[in-house]
């Protein structure tokens, strides 16, 4: 636990389920003020009960309908949520889609929903965040959902590694812009993780095999990543991608003398 997010005000993306979920949970067990955003409108029941959880373990959380591709809902979601907390300390830009598609058969359509959602949905929650910390004068931090197919390439999901392999360097680089300012910007890379984004893929159990410590991650462990790099233990992190993905980015192939 980390003391000092208790009273912060966290905003999360794409909250209504998987790691989201997961993250305003944690926030909330961290007794903080969290704004538990979500689309569709269908997820309004389920944020209701992280809401009520939110509550009973000592955080406070409002919901918001909030559709990242949407510039005015953006922009309307930092309003809320400083109106009705009164300040804004982080924002965790987690909302992401993928699907599978041969390049040569993917729509311009299926490449621009997955952009539109998972960079440009991430862009401009940073945009509206650094705007308003900038104008309070608040040493706040942008927390950027990635993947390991930042670095990973992934046949099929061009679109996916496109748009988070822009997260990684968009991160690195308003890093690097508001250092100054003590507003740090990371990233946090989650291997394969047990959420609904890929409950089919995962219940194929080769899967794990891909996995050097051998078994499918939990939305926990990723909450708790980004717990760590909201919090003070993490004061002088910036730009950086904290993978948490049971070595899957180690080259797995090579271990045990294989490969
Ligand atoms: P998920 O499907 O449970 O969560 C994604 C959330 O984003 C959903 O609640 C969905 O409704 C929401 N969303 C979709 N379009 C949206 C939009 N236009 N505006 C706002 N919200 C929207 O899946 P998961 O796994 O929790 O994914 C969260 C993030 O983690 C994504 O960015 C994903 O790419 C990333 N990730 C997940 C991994 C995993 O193994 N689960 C691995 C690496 C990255």
């Amino acid at each position: 636990m980390y003391p000092d997010l208790a009273g912060k005000v966290v905003i999360i993306t794409g909250a209504g389920s998987g790691l989201g979920k997961a993250m305003a949970l944690r926030f909330g067990k961290e007794k903080a003020k969290v704004v538990v955003c979500y689309f569709p409108e269908e997820q309004k029941q389920d944020v209701d009960d992280i809401i009520t959880d939110t509550h009973s373990m000592g955080g406070e959380a409002i919901g918001v309908f909030t559709d990242v591709t949407n510039e005015h809902n953006v922009v309307t979601l930092i309003q809320t949520a400083t109106k009705h907390f009164g300040s804004l300390d982080i924002v965790i830009n987690n909302a992401g889609i993928e699907n599978e598609v041969p390049t040569v058969d993917m729509l311009l359509e299926d490449w621009n929903k997955v952009i539109s959602t998972n960079l440009t949905g991430a862009f401009l929650g940073c945009r509206e965040a650094l705007k308003y910390m900038l104008e309070h004068n608040i040493k706040g931090n942008i927390i950027n959902m990635s993947s390991v197919h930042e670095m990973i390439p992934r046949p099929h999901f061009v679109h996916y590694v496109a748009s988070k392999g822009g997260i990684k360097l968009m991160t690195e680089t308003l890093a690097l812009e508001y250092a100054p300012k003590g507003i740090r910007v990371n990233s946090i890379g989650p291997g394969a993780i047990d959420t609904p984004i890929n409950a089919e893929k995962f219940s194929d159990p080769d899967v794990e095999k891909l996995i050097p410590m051998g078994y499918i991650g939990k939305p926990e462990e990723i909450a708790a990543c980004a717990a760590f790099l909201a919090s003070e233990q993490a004061s002088y992190v910036t730009g950086i991608t904290l993978f948490s993905d049971g070595g899957m980015t180690k080259y797995p192939s090579f271990q045990a003398g294989r490969g």
